[in-house]
């Protein structure tokens, strides 16, 4: 059996109001407490995962032993739509919104469009595309002008009658638009819009058509698929990263189909990450202020899962997440900047609670870890925590192992290698480095203590430490007292400290045991 991924964005399902919702426009929102309140609201599976565990869920029931993973994420990108929160969960932190125009698109865009298409432009408003052809449709058939109208989204949309000009026409206007719309002006989307039919009763047709705006980066799905990995794409995935990085891409037109295309996924052989999309939660409930469906929505997954894990192999991942929020309860009808839910399930897992982080994108890091590939994007891979006790183990003594080879020893002719495992996830290591005059020589691991350190890291998991003469590891090489009273500082006295025996072999002891009193300040105690 091959690894595989499966990321569910189950989308809009926020868990709580961010720190920065009010810069967003938001208070008072959380998406999954607000629909919790329904009658419609019955969950199993989920609760059985975990999910009353996560951080700002305590009005949910918990379970005695949660059999997932559980993490509440923030967003770090400058924005609550889908794009930009997909970008995330894939790797990319977005530092600005997809620019919105309440105003209007500016004139030189315009300028633009126009001497690309040949063809004025007619309303320029946010409107609705209903009423924008019944509006405007007349003009447009009497002028030939095109009509080009917004919304609250990142979308340029562009209106015109089949008859008039016809769908493949309105593309290349489309592209052409398309080609223009970069820099501050690049919107999510340029959507074409064809209808038909007599002044009074124009219709629009099933020839929409949407041009994304390319992930401006390197994603995880392109990763993927550069080290030969498929790549799955559900729902509205493939049109979020501009067809980029995809293997095969299944749309859909909802929740069932989503479900059902993972189903078909989970019963087929590949190797790497399905990626699903469910839109319901934010389409058809979230922004009509849904609170029942929503509900009723979120029951009917949780009722589907249990039959989609029993499908998974041994080395299957299921993973959980939003991409926003969408509180039907709250003032709005728009997006709500909240945290998100992460869940990670499957035999690999360890059901560890992993508070709460900054970053969508360490989901990105975590299945680019997991797949063995080298693509960390933004974020950090948090698989070291999550995975089983032994794997962390058996990760951190090959880390420890590898500094081993950077050692500079030429005194002493001890090569010594230390690995140590923040909290963030990140391994770092260290080798120790001599120096002629001997008293400047560092140890192994302090290099590594200090390297994490100084970039931020305060708190830490487990330490893996090897040593010997020359290239043998020569049974036990403990930390030195300094070391030891360096560690203290920053590590508590049930971490874990694996002293390396062998190649596949380690005594386990832990730092409180190595440093039963260890010296702190008087005033400190
Ligand atoms: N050494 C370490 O790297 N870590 C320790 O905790 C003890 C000693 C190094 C320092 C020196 O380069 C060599 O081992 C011999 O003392």
């Amino acid at each position: 059996m091959a690894k595989r991924v499966f990321l569910f964005v189950l989308d809009s399902l926020g868990v709580g109001e961010a720190p920065d919702a009010a810069a967003f426009g938001d208070h008072d929102c959380h998406t999954l407490k607000r629909i919790a309140g329904s009658p419609a609201f019955h969950l199993n599976a989920l609760l059985q995962l975990g999910l009353g565990h996560m951080d700002g869920q305590d009005y949910l029931p918990r379970t005695a032993a949660p059999q997932a993973a559980v993490c509440r994420l923030a967003e770090r990108s400058a924005g609550k739509d889908t794009t930009i929160g997909h970008w995330e969960i894939a790797g990319v932190v977005s530092p600005s919104p997809l620019p919105t125009y309440p105003e209007g698109f500016p004139a030189d865009v315009l300028q633009a469009f126009s001497a690309a298409t040949g063809r004025g432009v007619l309303c320029n408003k946010p409107y609705s595309g209903t009423d924008v052809i019944r509006d405007y449709g007349q003009e447009h058939l009497q002028t030939g002008k095109l009509i080009v109208y917004t919304s609250a989204d990142s979308v340029f949309q562009i209106a015109a009658h089949e008859e008039l000009v016809p769908p493949e026409q309105l593309y290349e206007y489309c592209r052409a638009a398309r080609a223009i719309l970069t820099g501050p002006h690049a919107v999510g989307r340029v959507i074409a819009r064809p209808f038909v039919g007599k002044p009074g009763a124009f219709t629009r047709t099933a020839n929409r058509r949407d041009f994304s705006l390319q992930p401006p980066r390197t994603t995880l799905l392109d990763a993927l698929q550069q080290a030969g990995k498929t790549v799955y794409a559900v729902g509205k995935i493939s049109d979020v990263f501009a067809g980029r990085g995809i293997t095969k891409s299944v749309p859909t037109h909802g929740n069932a189909e989503g479900m059902a295309a993972a189903m078909d996924a989970v019963k087929t052989d590949f190797e790497g990450l399905c990626f699903i999309n469910l839109v319901d939660f934010d389409m058809l409930y979230g922004h009509r202020q849904d609170v029942d469906g929503y509900a009723a929505a979120l029951t009917a997954f949780d009722r589907w899962l249990p039959g989609f894990m029993a499908q998974m192999g041994p080395e299957d991942l299921l993973m959980i997440t939003a991409d926003h929020g969408c509180d039907p309860g709250d003032s709005h009808t728009d997006h709500s900047r909240e945290y998100t839910p992460l869940l990670v399930y499957g035999a690999p897992v360890e059901p560890v609670n992993l508070g709460t982080r900054s970053g969508f994108c360490h989901i990105a890091a975590t299945v680019a870890d997991y797949l063995d590939c080298d693509y960390r994007g933004d974020g950090q891979s948090l698989w070291p925590l999550l995975c089983r006790p032994a794997e962390t183990r058996r990760l951190l003594c090959r880390a420890a192992l590898n500094a081993r080879r950077n050692a500079y020893a030429p005194y002493s002719g001890y090569r010594v290698g230390a690995a140590l495992l923040g909290q963030s996830g990140r391994i770092y290591t260290g080798c120790n480095i001599e120096n002629a005059a001997f008293s400047p020589t560092v140890c192994a691991e302090r290099t590594a203590l200090f390297k994490a350190v100084s970039e931020g890291e305060r708190a830490f998991a487990m330490l893996a430490v090897c040593g010997g003469k020359e290239d043998a590891v020569q049974g036990l090489f403990p930390p030195c007292g300094v070391c030891r009273q360096a560690l203290c500082e920053f590590c508590a006295p049930a971490m874990p400290v694996l002293l390396i025996t062998g190649p596949d072999s380690f005594e386990e002891h832990t730092l409180g045991d190595l440093l039963p009193l260890s010296f702190s300040l008087p005033t400190d105690r």
